[in-house]
Order: C-alpha cells, then sequence, then structure tokens
C-alpha cells in the first residue's frame, strides 16, 4: 500500500516537473533549462577597446582606416573644406571645422592615404586642382603624407609634388621643391578628431598581410582556450554565443585585407564545448558592407553599405548557407543569429524582414530544429516589429541588447534608479514579448556595468542580480557581453573571480525546486499519517 502510494506520488511529480520544464524551456539544452550564456566577443571579430594591445606595433597607428581628419592651411590660417560635403570643389577658406571639413581616412599604407568626404566623395587631383569628386579611390586619388613630430604634415602627389594651399583659398598640386616645416603654403596641421575604428579591416590593414597573420594567429590561439569553456561549465553557463565575420565562410583565403583563420577557431570552439556539455550560437556580427558602421560589424570607415547593396545581403546570405550546411549537425549547435545589431539609421525594416525570412529558410534546409535568431534593430525601435514580421514558423528567437549605457538617459542615474529601471521598464518588455506567441525572447547581451562611477561591490552585485533575475525570465534566457574585457567590469571571468557578479540559481529553477521540495515533505508526511 506504501508503496503503491509513493509511486503515484513520484509519477505526480514527475509530470508536474515535465510539465513545468517543457513550458520554461529550450529545446537541446541539458536539462531542458533556458540559455545561461557568455559570449565571446572580440575574438573571432576584432574590437579594439576589448584588447587595445592587439593594435600596439602598427606604424603611424593613429592613421588606420576610417580616422577623421581635419586639415588648416599654417599660411590662411583656414580649414581645407569639400563644399556641401563632397561632389564639388575643394576650398581653404572655413575658420571653424564641421563635418564638410572632416575627411575619412583610407589606408593604403602607413603613410598613403585617401580621404573620403562626408557625402563619401574621395578627393582626387585633376589638372593641378583638387576636387571632392570621384565615387571611388584609385592612383589619382591617393596622397603621401609626410609628418613632422607635432601635427604639421605635407601632402604630395605619386609624382613628387607637393599640395598648396594657394591665395585664392584652392588647393593646387605645383609647389616649387620641397618644402621645409616653417610656415609655407604647402604645411597643414593636421588635427585627428576621432579615431575609433579598430576593428579587423584597421588591424589587418594597418600592419599589412604577413604582420597581422602572425598576430591575429596569436590572438585566436591564446583568447579563448579549451580552459575558458571548463571555466564556463565550472559556473553554470550552458551556451556561448560567438560573433563571427562574414569573412569566415571564405577561409583560408578570404578578400584583402582580411585574415584566414577564424574557421579554424570556430571549429576548436564547437570541440571544446562538445566536451563541456555546452551549446554554441553563431553570430555573424560583421556582414558584408558593415550592417551598423561600428568596428564590431568590421567597417571600414564608419558607412553602412549593407542594406544599399543588393550584392551585400545576397553574400551574407551564402555565408549564412556555408555556416548552417558545416555546423547543422554538429551537436553542440543551438542556433544561428543572422545579422548582429542592424542600425534603423541605415537598415530599413523592409530590407531587413526580406533578408531574415530568406535566412531562416536556409538555415530549414540543413536543420529542422537549430534556432533562428533574429537580432533587434538597433536605435529608437520597437521589437515588436520583428513579432509582427511573420519571420519563420519554428524554433524562432528575437535577440534583444539591454546596456543601461550609450544614452543620456542614463547619465546621471543612481545605484537605485538602475535597479528600478531593470525591474519596471525591462520586466515589463520581457513579459511582453514572452507572451506575444511568436518568437522566443533572448537578452543576447548585456554587461554588469553602468553609467555609476563609485558604485561599491555590494552595488553591482545588486545590479547584476536584478538583471539576472529579470533576463532569467525572458524565455529563451540570456548571454553577458562579454567573456573577457581589457575593461575589467565587462570582464564575465573578473565578475565571477572577484564575485561582483553572483550566478546562483536561476529563479524559475530555483522556485522549482522550492516546490518539489515541498510536495515531497507534504507527500510523505501525508503517507506517514495514513499509515
Ligand atoms: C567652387 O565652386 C563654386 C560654385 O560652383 C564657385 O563659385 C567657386 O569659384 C569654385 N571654387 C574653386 C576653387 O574652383
Ligand atoms: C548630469 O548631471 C550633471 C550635474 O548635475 C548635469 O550638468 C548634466 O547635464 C546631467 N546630464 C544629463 C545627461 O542629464
Amino acid at each position: 500500500m506504501e508503496l503503491v502510494l509513493c509511486k503515484w506520488l513520484f509519477a505526480f511529480l514527475l509530470c508536474f516537473w515535465l510539465i513545468f520544464s517543457v513550458a520554461f524551456s529550450v529545446e537541446g539544452l541539458p536539462g531542458n533549462s533556458k540559455v545561461r550564456g557568455v559570449n565571446l566577443g572580440g575574438w573571432l571579430v576584432v574590437e579594439g577597446w576589448i584588447k587595445p594591445s592587439l593594435f600596439d606595433g602598427i606604424p603611424n597607428g593613429d592613421m588606420l582606416d576610417g580616422t577623421e581628419v581635419q586639415f588648416k592651411s599654417v599660411t590662411l590660417q583656414k580649414y581645407v573644406s569639400a563644399d556641401n560635403g563632397g561632389g564639388m570643389n575643394v576650398t581653404v577658406d572655413k575658420d571653424v571645422p564641421l563635418s564638410w571639413e572632416t575627411f575619412r581616412l583610407w589606408r593604403v599604407s602607413d603613410s598613403v592615404f585617401q580621404f573620403r568626404t562626408s557625402q563619401g566623395q574621395f578627393l582626387t587631383c585633376d589638372g593641378g586642382f583638387v576636387y571632392a569628386t570621384a565615387e571611388s579611390p584609385l592612383a589619382t586619388e591617393t596622397f603621401y603624407i609626410e609628418r613632422n613630430f607635432n601635427t604639421r604634415v605635407h601632402i604630395r602627389l605619386k609624382s613628387g609634388t607637393y599640395l598648396q594651399a594657394s591665395k585664392a583659398s584652392q588647393i593646387t598640386a605645383d609647389y616649387r621643391g620641397t618644402p621645409g616645416w616653417d610656415n609655407n603654403a604647402a604645411t597643414f596641421e593636421m588635427m585627428i578628431i576621432a579615431n575609433n575604428l579598430h576593428g579587423d579591416y584597421q588591424l589587418a590593414n594597418g600592419f599589412g598581410y604577413a604582420k597581422a597573420k602572425e598576430v591575429l594567429k596569436r590572438h585566436r590561439n591564446s583568447f579563448i582556450t579549451v580552459d575558458d569553456f571548463n571555466f564556463l561549465y565550472r559556473h553554470g553557463i550552458n551556451t556561448v554565443r560567438i560573433p563571427v565575420g562574414w569573412w569566415i565562410a571564405f577561409d583560408p583565403n578570404p578578400p584583402a585585407p582580411f585574415i584566414g583563420g577564424s574557421l579554424e577557431a570556430l571549429d576548436n570552439a564547437f570541440s571544446w564545448a562538445q566536451a563541456y556539455s555546452i551549446k554554441c550560437i553563431i553570430d555573424l556580427h560583421a556582414a558584408p558592407g558593415s550592417q551598423n558602421g561600428m568596428e564590431h560589424s568590421s567597417s571600414r570607415d564608419g558607412t553602412t553599405g549593407w542594406s544599399t547593396s543588393p550584392d551585400s545581403i545576397s553574400q551574407t546570405l551564402v555565408v549564412i548557407d556555408f555556416l548552417a550546411s558545416r555546423y547543422a549537425k554538429h551537436p553542440a549547435l543551438l542556433g544561428i543569429e543572422l545579422l548582429n545589431e542592424p542600425s534603423s539609421a541605415t537598415v530599413p525594416l523592409d530590407i531587413l524582414v526580406s533578408y531574415y525570412k530568406q535566412g531562416y529558410q536556409i538555415v530549414r534546409k540543413y536543420s529542422s530544429t537549430a534556432y533562428v535568431i533574429f537580432c533587434q534593430r538597433i536605435g529608437n525601435t520597437d521589437p515588436f516589429e520583428l513579432y509582427q514580421a511573420n519571420l519563420g514558423s519554428i524554433n524562432t528567437v528575437v535577440d534583444l541588447h539591454y546596456y543601461n549605457l550609450f544614452d543620456n538617459f542614463f547619465v546621471n542615474m543612481s545605484t537605485v534608479d538602475n535597479i528600478q529601471y531593470i525591474y519596471k521598464s525591462r520586466e515589463s518588455q520581457v513579459q511582453a514579448l514572452n507572451g506575444a506567441n511568436g518568437p522566443l525572447v533572448f537578452i543576447g547581451e548585456w554587461v554588469n556595468e553602468w553609467n555609476v562611477m563609485s558604485g561599491s561591490q555590494l552595488d553591482y552585485q545588486d545590479f547584476g542580480r536584478a538583471q539576472l533575475e529579470v533576463y532569467g525570465a525572458a524565455s529563451f534566457g540570456w548571454a553577458y557581453w562579454t567573456i573577457k574585457n581589457d575593461r575589467k567590469h565587462w570582464d564575465f571571468e573578473w565578475n565571477i573571480q572577484n564575485n561582483y557578479l553572483q550566478l546562483g540559481y536561476s529563479p524559475d529553477e530555483r522556485i522549482f525546486s522550492r516546490v518539489l521540495l515541498l510536495g515531497l515533505v507534504c507527500g510523505c508526511l501525508l503517507l506517514h499519517h495514513t499509515l
């Protein structure tokens, strides 16, 4: 009698557990839990701010691709300007430098450059005059820069002729002889006003092929190793989200300046993941042409060309096909994220939706179950736009990135304000999307960092706990950005080792185990009582 009752009780609890865990679970994860993930940022897609030392030793390393410069004639004391931002002539007549007076570098070598205007044209020398009219840069758009120890430069043509600021406020290629560094018409002050792109393009083009290959080989072999997977496993992490660049599909010989070898590293990650029962999300972080103009999408100069070129989009689908065909059957694959952080400023929703639908179909050609993950557009967008788009029918996920940063809105927030924002604003959005009867919800990037300057360890723990609780309720789960970082508060491993982030159990699991325990205790008491 006792045994039969016990069996019934056990069966009841088992059913309860199954129902509970299926309702809140991700297919393919051990124990049908949700994603508790960490991003492997800055590894196969370079981000200089994550590991600045990667760029050490590049000659003229402050003049990488995309660096923004302005030139002031030392004789006229006026700035060089591409009138209307480009497409017209070039003058030396502005007192205050704004966007027309700002040029983005395209680096040919450490002393040879091309100059791009704010409207996208290149400076060109034609008939002794300089215009801002070239759509793409060739020899006539290429200039040699000679730098003095201070900010002074000379600009020379390949023929040896130096440019000068003429009395008529024009730039002409007719300086006689070799200029000195005194105040002469061929001497300009070059102001570097922004130097904030440090991605794969800048690194490879800055070092040149041979040295870049050596630097990236060392980085790919050492930044993330099997030991990191061991660390993640020991701390209950069940998934890694791995940013990759489009050039991975052309390994081992991707188009210049990209350097092969990231595919082998990704293969290694899959093997290590499998050894530690960790799942992998492949995240296409950098698409051809760049989908957001940032270094992590490998933009050459800050422009965003992905959505304006049909070639870029079809090439991106080829990359998705490559990744899906290669990893679909790998036991460690959890999902493929089709495009990281497309910018709402330049990527129209209809173009993105069409790409996402095609990407979904491509992944489904190779796998009926791999999750297909659609990242929200960054900028001022409502993630519901992707829930209304009917992107795919099986195992779809929308990825939201939650940072209490990068916006003036957060600038003066206190510890308490930040935590309340998580509970009010973030939590209600997660709940609304959880209930939207569409793709699962994934907080694919978040960090235990904020604008609070003097946060104590306890403040960080509280902030981290609030985030874990709220993001832990997202139907697909979360992934921390990022595993390692030069800035320690962004560094997952540092956070764990220094007790700034306390992972604990996810709230669902905790409530569940308490209910289970209570059930067992009650059951046994009841049993004991009846007998
Ligand atoms: C530049 O173009 C403007 C408008 O066409 C013209 O007035 C000006 O003279 C031109 N300057 C030079 C240096 O060619
Ligand atoms: C933050 O506070 C400072 C000092 O009170 C103030 O000057 C600044 O404008 C505030 N910034 C924002 C973005 O609210």
